[in-house]
C-alpha cells in the first residue's frame, strides 16, 4: 500500500514534520516556515467552550425499535410501527463538575437522546432521575452557580451547595434522591433514563394526551456507596466512559425499555397535584407503565470531539406527534439549548454530522454564518414563499393546542389540591429499607455537616423533618454527632 503522504491544511505535502525551518544551522525560525505556524495556530484553537452544564460525557450510537402499538396517543412517525427501527445517538453526562472531572460522584446523569426520525431529528433530553431541584427555569442559573465551583475557592462548597437548598424546599424530593442509593450510578448502562419532563402526545385525530417517558435500563440497577465511589475515582476518573467504551467494543450492547405514562389531557386540570411540576412523580397507580419499545447502543463514535463534544441536544426539537407541555421548566429549556449551542459550536452547529438528520434533509431558507456547508445551489432561491419549487409549509399542525385563558404576570404554578414540596420526598424516604434509609441519612449528613452556618443547617433540616418527621430527626442527629466530632 502506498505510504500516505503529510500535507498542511492546504494539502501540499509536508517535507519535515520534526524539524522547523531556520536561518541556518541554530538560527531563528523563519516566518515562512507555514507548517510549523499552522500547526501552533491550529494547536491553539483546539478547545471550544464547554458545556456551561453536563461539561463531561459519552456517547453512543444505536437504534430504538419500536415494540408496542402507541399509535392510539401519538401520530409520531418513527412510533408508528411495531418492529419499526430508527437510529439514535445518545449522550449520557454528570452535571455540576468540568469536563476534566470525575465519572463517580454523587450527581444527576444526564440522558440525552437524538432519534434521526424521517420526520426530523427528536431530542429527548433527560435525566438519570424522574424529578429535579427546581420548577421555575429563572432559578436555575442560581441553582447551577451554587453547585459549581465557588467563584473563590475553585471547588463545590457545601456552604454553596446546600445554602440553596435551604432556599428551595421543592428540592427536598430531588435532594433524597440524590443522596440515596441511585446517587452515584456504577456506571452509564447501569442506571434508569427519564424525561423527566411532561410532555404532550397528538394522535392522527387530533386528541393530546400528557406522557411522561421512562427508560428502565436492562442491566440492572448498579450503585456505588460513597466509600466504593471515592475508592474508583482515585483508580479510574473516567470509569463511566471506560465502562461504556469497553461494552460497546466488546460487543456486550447495552439496552433499555422504554415505557410511557399515560394522562389523557383533560385530566390534567383536575390532577391532586399540578402535572407539570418537575419535582413530582406521577405515581404509577394513577398511570402505569406502558412499554413501547427498545433503545439499544451498538456503536462508538470514531472521534469522542466530533460526535461527543460537538453533539447538541435542544429539548425544542420535536417532530409531529410529539410537543411540549406547560411545565415552566421545559419552558424555559426550550430557548436555553440552541442558545447555548449557537454559542458553544456556531449558528451551523445543525449541519455537523452528529448533529444533522440522517433519514430525512434540512431544507429550508436559513443561510450564510460561520461555517456554513449546507447553504444551498443556484437553484434554490433563499427566500419564501417564491414561485420556484422551494420548500413550502404543511399546513399539518405539529400538535394539538393548549386552551390557556387568564392573565400575564410572574405567577406561581397553579394551585391544586395536593401540590406541597415535601409528600412526594416523605413516600420516597418510607418507601426505603432500613438499611437504605441509614445510607441516606449518612450521606446526607457527610454533606451537610460541611456548612458553616447555622441557621442554613436548621433551613435543611426542617424540610427533612417535613417531609418525614423520623427522616427529619435521623439526619438532625447524624448532623449534630458529625460537628460535635
Ligand atoms: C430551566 C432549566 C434548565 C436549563 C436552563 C438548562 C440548560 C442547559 C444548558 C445550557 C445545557 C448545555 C447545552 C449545550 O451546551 O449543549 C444543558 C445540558 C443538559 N441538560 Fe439542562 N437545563 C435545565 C434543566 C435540565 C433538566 C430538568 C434536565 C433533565 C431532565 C436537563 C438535562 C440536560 C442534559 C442531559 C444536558 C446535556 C446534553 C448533552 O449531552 O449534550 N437539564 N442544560
Amino acid at each position: 500500500m502506498a505510504k500516505r503522504v503529510l500535507t498542511t491544511e492546504s494539502g501540499a505535502p509536508v517535507a519535515d514534520n520534526q524539524n522547523s525551518a531556520t536561518a541556518g544551522v541554530g538560527g531563528p525560525i523563519l516566518l515562512q516556515d507555514q507548517h510549523l505556524l499552522e500547526k501552533l495556530a491550529r494547536f491553539n484553537r483546539e478547545r471550544i467552550p464547554e458545556r456551561v452544564v453536563h461539561a463531561r460525557g459519552s456517547g453512543a450510537y444505536g437504534y430504538f425499535e419500536v415494540t408496542d402499538d402507541v399509535t392510539a396517543y401519538t401520530k409520531a412517525a418513527f412510533l408508528s410501527e411495531v418492529g419499526k427501527k430508527t437510529e439514535l445517538f445518545l449522550r449520557f453526562s454528570t452535571v455540576a463538575d468540568s469536563l476534566g472531572g470525575a465519572d463517580a460522584v454523587r450527581d444527576p446523569r444526564g440522558f440525552a437522546v437524538k432519534f434521526y426520525t424521517e420526520e426530523g431529528n427528536y431530542d429527548l433530553v433527560g435525566n438519570n432521575t424522574p424529578v429535579f431541584f427546581i420548577k421555575d427555569p429563572i432559578k436555575f442559573p442560581d441553582f447551577i452557580h451554587s453547585q459549581k465551583r465557588d467563584p473563590f475557592t475553585g471547588k463545590q462548597e457545601a456552604d454553596n451547595v446546600w445554602d440553596f437548598w435551604a432556599h428551595a424546599p421543592e428540592a427536598t424530593h430531588q435532594v433524597t434522591w440524590l443522596f440515596g442509593d441511585r446517587g452515584i450510578p456504577a456506571s452509564y448502562r447501569h442506571m434508569n433514563g427519564y424525561g423527566s419532563h411532561t410532555y404532550q402526545w397528538t394522535n392522527e385525530a387530533g386528541e393530546a394526551f400528557f406522557v411522561k417517558y421512562h427508560f428502565k435500563t436492562n442491566q440492572g440497577i448498579r450503585s456505588l456507596s460513597a466509600e466504593q465511589a471515592a475508592e474508583l475515582v482515585g483508580k479510574d476518573a473516567n470509569s463511566h466512559q471506560t465502562d461504556l467504551l469497553q461494552s460497546i467494543e466488546r460487543g456486550v450492547n447495552p439496552s433499555w425499555t422504554l415505557y410511557v405514562q399515560v394522562m389523557p389531557a383533560a385530566e390534567a386540570a383536575d390532577y391532586r397535584f399540578n402535572p407539570f411540576d418537575l419535582t413530582k412523580v406521577w405515581p404509577h397507580a394513577d398511570y402505569p407503565l406502558q412499554r413501547v419499545g427498545r433503545l439499544v447502543l451498538d456503536r462508538n463514535p470514531d472521534n469522542v470531539f466530533a460526535e461527543v463534544e460537538q453533539a447538541a441536544f435542544s429539548p425544542n426539537n420535536f417532530v409531529p406527534g410529539i410537543g411540549p407541555s406547560p411545565d415552566k421548566m421545559l419552558q424555559g429549556r426550550l430557548f436555553a439549548y440552541a442558545d447555548a449551542h449557537r454559542y458553544r459550536l456556531g449558528v451551523n452547529h445543525t449541519q455537523l454530522p452528529v448533529n444533522a438528520p440522517k433519514a430525512t434533509v434540512a431544507d429550508n431558507y436559513g443561510r450564510d454564518g460561520f461555517m456554513a456547508t449546507r447553504n444551498g445551489s443556484r437553484h434554490d432561491k433563499n427566500y419564501e414563499p417564491n414561485s420556484y419549487q422551494g420548500p413550502a409549509q404543511t399546513d399539518a399542525a405539529l400538535s394539538a393546542p393548549l386552551a390557556i385563558h387568564g392573565w400575564t404576570g410572574t405567577h406561581a404554578a397553579p394551585a391544586h389540591v395536593k401540590d406541597d414540596d415535601f409528600f412526594q420526598a416523605g413516600e420516597l424516604y418510607r418507601l426505603m429499607s432500613e438499611d437504605e434509609k441509614s445510607r441516606l441519612v449518612s450521606n446526607i449528613a457527610g454533606s451537610l455537616s460541611q456548612v458553616a452556618r447555622e441557621d442554613v443547617i436548621e433551613k435543611n433540616l426542617a424540610h427533612f423533618a417535613a417531609a418525614d418527621a423520623e427522616y427529619g430527626r435521623r439526619v438532625e442527629e447524624a448532623v449534630r454527632a458529625l460537628r460535635e466530632d
